[in-house]
């Protein structure tokens, strides 16, 4: 009997290797290769020469439809704003995201919606029929909505009987409620390894490539943050969006890292409700219902997302050291901005934060990753130590450099008319050395040139 043969396969990236190795020399994780039996045919191969159809023949560019109008209207606007504009037919969506953070239930909220025009196939390999049936009561107000006739569900983890429901059932949508879930049972590796995520999502895009239908696949996100393993996941699909907050918090940002078919970066906000995710329309608005006017360690930024302006509170708080070395806690902004923020403060403002705790807190569980709540951020620390409330019109935008200098952000004329928009009277922002586009009326912009000055036009001090 001729001897098994197998490889080791790194579960991060894909590298494939004759023998075990403890770090992957293509991506670095320890411990990530896995062993896996080879096949007679390699199956990475056989799809690389079959291409997207097997019957491929080259067209001149001008016989070849693309409109931007061939999108279908996705009615949920917030989930149709991330995707460019709505369904692009014949693309692959992967949707990603923590556990239980609200991915099937945005996938049931869509094709609850667009079955009510199209044909819906739902394939979910980790719920019964019976439950996703129970939450689409829920979705639809617990019996009161009607059920939308073309939707149809299967429990089914077996890609090739899923591939025949298709061919029965002839969706114009596919869901798949996980590609992690989801087996070939060609491939001997089981459901979840890189080698059945890479090849089940294959055959979905030659799926979604061949027939014109949309294909959705859900994905769970690993500690590290890469969707389940397979960056080649992300190379093989069009779209890449994560579902993303603070499971503790209502807010959900649906954010695209990957769209061949529209802006990255654009973002739809929801808020998970009884009945399903609800869009917020107006973000800004909702961030700050709970906010304390004139409260020690709070202040407005303004952070860019995607196109779209968002204003946020953040919260800092300053208190003693207990215990020998003092703490740094932020929540909702990264770990070594804060660091970075507070030495400028000690060192350039002089605030004495040596031996302080200091907090950090996005309200709404959002994460922001722009330099440009920067001012916002030290203002909110400052605020605290020194008990004074940044004043309560104000909004502060701005990067802050070593030397305790501002930079300025790019944005800033949308940044200002959406403080405007809300109401705030004061944007402090850095002094422009290039005069670009005229700042919006109604706003004051005063201009500083460092974080003290900035701190000198946000904190009511008595004069
Ligand atoms: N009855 C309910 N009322 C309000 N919210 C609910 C209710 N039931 C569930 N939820 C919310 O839905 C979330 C689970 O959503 P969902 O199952 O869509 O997540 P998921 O991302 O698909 O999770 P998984 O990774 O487990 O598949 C829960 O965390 C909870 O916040
Ligand atoms: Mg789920
Ligand atoms: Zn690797």
């Amino acid at each position: 009997m001729a001897k098994t043969q197998t490889r080791f396969v790194c579960q991060q990236c894909g590298r494939v290797s004759a023998t075990y190795m403890g770090k992957c020399p293509q991506c670095g994780n320890f411990n990530s290769m896995v062993e896996e039996v080879i096949h007679e045919e390699p199956v990475g191969k056989k799809s690389a020469v079959r291409g997207l159809t097997g019957r491929s023949q080259p067209r001149p560019i001008a016989e070849v439809s693309g409109d931007a109008e061939d999108r279908v209207h996705l009615p949920i606007g917030e989930f149709a704003r991330v995707l460019g504009g709505g369904i692009v037919p014949g693309s692959i969506i992967l949707v990603g995201g923590d556990p239980g953070i609200g991915k099937s239930t945005l996938m049931l909220q869509m094709a609850m919606e667009m079955g009510k025009t199209q044909r819906v196939l739902y394939a979910s390999g980790e719920e019964s029929e019976r439950q996703i049936k129970m939450r689409a009561a829920r979705l639809a107000g617990n019996g009161q909505g009607s059920m939308p006739e073309p939707l149809f569900l299967v429990t089914e983890t077996n890609l090739e009987v899923i591939l025949n429901h298709v061919r029965e059932v002839k969706p114009n949508l596919l869901i798949v409620d996980s590609i992690q879930t989801t087996y070939l049972s060609e491939l001997d590796s089981s459901a979840g390894s890189v080698s059945q995520v890479r090849e089940c999502a294959s055959q979905l895009r030659e799926l979604a490539k061949s027939s014109g239908i949309t294909v959705f696949v859900i994905g769970h996100v690993t500690k590290e943050g890469n969707i389940a393993g397979p960056r080649v996941l992300e190379h093989i699909v069009d779209t890449v969006l994560y579902l993303e907050g603070d499971r503790f918090q209502a807010y959900r940002l649906l954010r695209s890292v990957k769209n061949r078919f529209g802006a990255t970066s654009e973002v739809g906000v929801f808020e998970m409700r009884e009945g399903g995710l609800i869009e917020v329309t107006n973000p800004s608005e909702a961030f700050l219902a709970e906010r304390m006017v004139n409260a020690a360690g709070s202040a407005i930024a303004v952070t860019m997302e995607g196109t779209r302006p968002i204003l946020v509170e953040i919260q800092g708080l300053t208190s003693p050291t207990q215990f020998g070395n003092a703490r740094r806690t932020p929540n909702g902004v990264d770990f070594n901005r804060v660091l970075l923020i507070t030495a400028v403060l000690t060192r350039r403002v002089g605030l004495k934060l040596g031996e302080q705790d200091i907090f950090v807190n996005v309200v709404g569980g959002i994460q922001i990753d722009e330099p440009a709540a920067d001012l916002a951020v030290a203002a909110a620390i400052a605020s605290s130590w020194r008990d004074v409330p940044v004043r309560a019109d104000a909004v502060l935008i701005g990067e802050i450099g070593l030397a305790g200098e501002l930079r300025m952000p790019g944005q800033m004329v949308p940044r200002l008319r959406e403080a405007q928009k809300l109401g705030f009277k004061t944007a402090i922002v850095p002094k422009a050395i290039r005069k670009g586009e005229a700042y919006p009326q109604g706003i004051e912009v005063v201009e500083v040139r460092s974080v003290e000055q900035a701190l000198q036009a946000a904190l009511k001090v008595d004069k």
